[in-house]
């Protein structure tokens, strides 16, 4: 019989296959990469409540994409996260464990994470947004509601969000170049700022070549 673990595992590929590229499958999978360096890091953590946690901690995204940001797809998730919990059998304070993670992953307002297994989904699923992957991402976004490719830093802060200056740049300045101060845990903080590194060159490259076509 499959373990808890593999059972969630494909239940969350069913439910993530729909979702939009930048919060799909792939996305849970690189966040569940990135869980497995932090858990080697500190390994008192309890891995089992991580590892579901991390796999379900999407699965209401698509419901918040439709909402337009009505539904806060944390809460939401949590919620859905017990019946699927439920559903496979597992024990009651593991569902507790994983659904308070979830809850919290999104760190918005006042439910902050916690315990150690709560900061390490938060950790792992905020450097997805980060390094070479968070470019893409970046830019992914940005070209679905139809961003300018670059733009400057003046019109960058200038712009709304959604619009035509709402470009991976503007993510990058406003949002992405704080990740790292808000890590919750000092490894999930170094990885942070390693991968910021990345996006700072690439940034300045770009800058420098668009610059050069002025
Ligand atoms: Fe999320
Ligand atoms: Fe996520």
């Amino acid at each position: 019989m499959a373990t808890l673990e593999q059972q969630i595992f494909d239940a969350a590929k069913r439910l993530l296959c729909d979702a939009s590229g930048c919060h799909d499958f792939d996305h849970t999978l690189r966040v569940a990469a990135n869980a497995e360096k932090l858990l080697a890091a500190y390994p008192q953590t309890d891995a089992q409540v991580v590892r579901l946690a991390v796999l379900l901690h999407d699965c209401a995204r698509a419901e918040e994409d439709a909402s337009s940001g009505k539904v806060d797809h944390a809460l939401r998730g949590a919620e859905k996260a017990k019946t699927i919990l439920f559903q496979y059998g597992a024990e009651n304070s593991l569902t507790e464990k994983i659904c308070t993670a979830i809850a919290r992953h999104r760190f918005r307002g006042q439910d902050i994470p916690q315990t150690m297994e709560e900061k390490i989904v938060y950790d792992a699923d905020k450097l997805d947004s980060l390094g070479a992957v968070g470019i893409g991402r970046a830019f992914h976004f940005a070209g679905k509601f139809g961003a300018r490719l670059h733009n400057r830093k003046e019109e960058a802060l200038a712009g709304a969000p959604y619009g035509k200056e709402d470009t991976a740049y503007r993510e990058y300045l406003v949002k992405l170049r704080h990740v790292p101060e808000k890590m919750l845990t000092p490894f999930g903080q170094e990885l942070a700022m390693a991968r910021l590194r990345v996006m700072d060159e690439f940034f300045a490259e770009l800058e420098k070549e668009c610059a050069s076509a002025e």
